[in-house]
């Protein structure tokens, strides 16, 4: 009897000593960018680009809505999940300081895209080089926390994720027919301008102490419900949108590239969103969905066309949805997305997946 209380009261002190330890290492993470995963900033801000009410939230562990754009976890909480990391905290929530801060931070905000026009329709949102100026008064609150030093090593050894791009697409260029931005530019030359403003967002992100930088690329934009209850007459994906999708997809690539050539390192990682979101898009049953052109939540057409809100159709199993909103995976669909993240191939993954990450930067 005793041995075995005693046995077990060592299982449960390894346990505990484990589980406090990978807190301590657990690498810290930030996160910037769109409603893809923004962990509820625009909570706090006079926007219509909330998540605030339900039924988000749904079948987060509190049941309650968060501000994240998915029936429950989304892409960073799944990423944190990797890391053995608690969820990184909205930039403006007021739980964020003391110990916490050590956990990252979380500076996306619905609605922003690249240019600072894009998601003006949203009035009040953190627009990327806002987010940029609040991480650097991240590091001022870490600095008079834990000092200089061990702020930058931080910030160095930390994992970083970027989502941009989508936006400037449905909520800029393709928003209305003749919107400014499509007067002003082609196709190709808005491209072309986009990914050398994100270019110089990179770069920023660098200087302020990135070392290891997820980049998602735009996901197949048309195939969105909110596109197919627009644009499309059959269910097809809108070609226009995933022409666009995929010709800024392969100058970010290529730019990445570029980057880590002239840095020296491989700094910034390609996670190529296009093709893992295409995998259950294009084939929802071998990922043991219903429909990956219906969303859960919604109304019209593909439940594509509003908000989702309390008055909305809601199904009944989020787990056969790829899609939770018009716009937005489920928590299912973003474990599906992460786990590329973490195990895919050079294809998915450029210039390397983040297990090979996670290995290698714990060997060093
Ligand atoms: C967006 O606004 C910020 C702050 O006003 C400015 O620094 C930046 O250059 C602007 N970006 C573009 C693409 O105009
Ligand atoms: C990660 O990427 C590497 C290199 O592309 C590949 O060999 C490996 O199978 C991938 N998966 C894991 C789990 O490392």
């Amino acid at each position: 009897m005793d041995a075995y209380f005693l046995l077990a009261f060592f299982l449960f002190g390894l346990t505990t000593l484990g589980t406090l330890s990978t807190t301590m290492e657990a690498r810290a993470f930030f996160v910037f960018g769109d409603s893809l995963v923004d962990n509820g900033n625009n909570n706090y801000l006079a926007t219509t680009a909330r998540a605030d009410s339900p039924p988000y939230g749904i079948d987060y562990p509190t049941h309650q809505p968060t501000g994240r754009f998915s029936n429950g976890l989304n892409i960073p909480d799944i990423i944190s999940e990797h890391l053995g990391a608690e969820p990184t905290l909205p930039y403006l929530s007021p739980e964020l300081r003391g110990g916490k801060l050590l956990v990252g931070a979380n500076f996306a905000s619905a609605g922003v895209g690249i240019l600072n026009d894009t998601g003006i329709q949203f009035v009040n949102i953190i627009r990327i080089s806002e987010q940029l100026l609040y991480f650097e008064q991240y590091q001022q609150s870490l600095s008079s926390l834990v000092g200089r030093a061990q702020t930058k090593r931080l910030v160095n050894q930390a994992l970083v994720l970027i989502s941009l791009g989508g936006n400037d697409f449905v909520n800029n260029y393709f928003l209305v027919p003749f919107s400014v931005r499509s007067i002003e530019f082609a196709l190709p030359d808005y491209v072309y301008y986009l990914i050398s403003e994100y270019k110089k967002i990179l770069a920023r992100l660098y200087e302020l102490g990135a070392r290891r930088v997820l980049v998602t690329g735009t996901g197949p934009l048309g195939c969105a419900p909110a596109e197919l209850a627009q644009r499309s007459l059959n269910g097809d994906c809108d070609p226009e949108l995933l022409g666009a999708a995929d010709q800024f997809n392969s100058l970010l690539l290529q730019t990445l590239k570029e980057l880590n050539n002239h840095f020296g390192s491989d700094i910034f990682i390609s996670a190529n969103a296009f093709r893992t979101h295409m995998d259950f898009i294009s084939d929802p049953e071998a990922y043991g969905f219903v429909t990956s052109k219906v969303a859960c939540c919604g109304q019209g057409p593909y439940n594509g066309l509003g908000l989702c809100t309390v008055a909305s159709n809601l199904c009944a199993n989020r787990n056969l949805y790829a899609f939770w909103d018009a716009f937005h995976p489920t928590e299912i669909g973003n474990r599906i997305i992460v786990s590329q993240f973490m195990i895919g191939s050079a294809e998915y993954m450029h210039p390397m997946n983040l297990s090979t990450i996670l290995a290698m930067d714990a060997g060093t």
